[in-house]
């Protein structure tokens, strides 16, 4: 039982949520906290986690909506130019659907030399290199989203294809051949016509930052000129990893810009698009040791971000980039000064809720209704 002074202390909260496995903020899911609002919320799942019975049962209970972590990305899906591996992919889907869950695919395209596959770079593109770039993007995308779709109702269709450092666009095996403006373009004509009622989504981590001036302005101009020459882009996916670049942060979690980060998401929505939240996390290295004030400060930091990205009807989709810190790709990266775990997400190491986890519910509730996403 919780004593009377513990609970008025607010600390009943944390032990209930322990208990329990929600937060004691709300004592419904993050999903229905959000479902309420008209927002889906939901999470990773995959490879490491997806073998945890403890993790499947987190994100049953707390989300609505799923994205495979690795599993549909052409590392995973194409072991060679000939052949398609939909083992691992399908087995998140199988799952995802027996629970009632929506699910994203991620992604179909990402458009970063270094995350397609290596057999891409030794591959004969013969003597019309363009020709055989075509058919092989074109047989990837149409694949793989008539395959899940309409299960699957928003594709990230491509990911990452701007250089924040020079805001230029990447070139990658496929778009040397072919030019990187128009490999994207095919990518979503491809998914349009595979999956012709699914939100199609072009991804990046362009940032709130105050440093990230130029990448914002290079999504602007791609979104632009996708705008301008018909691509059929539907919606803006804006990653959201928070906190301190992997290069450490002086002290906090890095300068924002609010005015600067609402004049470009007022750009955004004004060209038509919707906006998601596609891959919340907090990047705490340069915060203190102490776990308190550590995760109020990554709690404070999510329901401001969350303030303001919810304050945008367009925005119906918040995902976390996992759900428990025991699973967090930031674990490995670059370790805190003090070697101490890092404390990126809503829930702990053991399933326990967080000030974090907190913080996105109460962000849900402040929240003004908006018409709901597809789903
Ligand atoms: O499964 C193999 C394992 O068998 C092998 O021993 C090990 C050796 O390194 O690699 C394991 O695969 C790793 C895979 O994650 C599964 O853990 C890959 O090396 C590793 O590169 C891969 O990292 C993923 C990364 O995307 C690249 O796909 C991260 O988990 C994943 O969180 C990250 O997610 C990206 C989004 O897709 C796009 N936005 C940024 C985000 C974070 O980088």
């Amino acid at each position: 039982m919780i004593d009377r002074r513990t609970l008025m202390a607010g600390g009943g909260a944390v032990a209930l949520g322990a208990a329990t496995g929600v937060g004691a903020a709300s004592s419904r899911s993050l999903a229905a906290s959000a479902r309420a609002k008209g927002i889906r919320f939901g999470s990773t799942i995959g490879i490491g986690n997806f073998a945890d019975p403890g993790y499947r049962q987190l994100n049953a209970a707390q989300c609505g909506l799923v994205v495979p972590e690795v599993e549909m990305k052409w590392q995973a899906l194409r072991p060679n130019a000939r052949r398609f591996d939909f083992r691992a992919a399908d087995a998140i889907v199988d799952w995802a659907r027996s629970n009632r869950k929506g699910i994203r695919g991620h992604t179909l395209l990402w458009h970063f030399e270094r995350w397609m596959p290596e057999w891409t770079r030794i591959h004969d593109y013969g003597a019309n290199p363009r020709a055989e770039a075509t058919r092989l993007l074109v047989e990837h995308v149409d694949t793989v989203a008539r395959r899940y779709a309409p299960a699957i109702d928003s594709f990230d269709v491509v990911n990452e294809a701007i250089d924040p450092d020079t805001g230029l666009l990447r070139d990658t095996v496929l778009s040397k051949p072919l030019g990187a403006e128009a490999t994207i373009d095919l990518a979503f004509h491809t998914a349009r016509a595979a999956a012709p009622g699914a939100e199609l989504v072009y991804n990046d981590f362009m940032s709130w930052r105050t440093d990230d001036g130029r990448h914002r302005d290079a999504v602007l101009r791609l979104l632009d000129g996708m705008r301008r020459r018909g691509t059929p882009v539907t919606a803006l996916g804006i990653q959201s990893h928070l906190g301190s670049k992997y290069s450490e942060a002086p002290t906090g979690l890095g300068a924002v810009d609010e005015a600067a980060w609402r004049r470009f998401l007022n750009e955004v929505t004004g060209m038509g698009l919707d906006l998601l939240v596609t891959e919340l996390d907090v990047h705490d290295n340069p915060l203190p040791s102490a776990i308190g004030p550590r995760d109020r400060q990554v709690a404070a930091h999510t329901r401001a971000y969350l303030d303001v990205m919810l304050s945008y009807p367009q925005c119906r989709t918040v995902m976390c980039w996992g759900l428990s810190d025991r699973y967090s790709w930031l674990q490995p990266l670059r370790p805190r000064p003090d070697g101490l775990p890092k404390r990126p997400l809503p829930y702990d190491a053991d399933f326990a809720p967080k000030p974090m986890r907190d913080a996105i519910a109460a962000a849900f509730a402040a929240a003004a209704p908006r018409t709901p996403a597809r789903a």
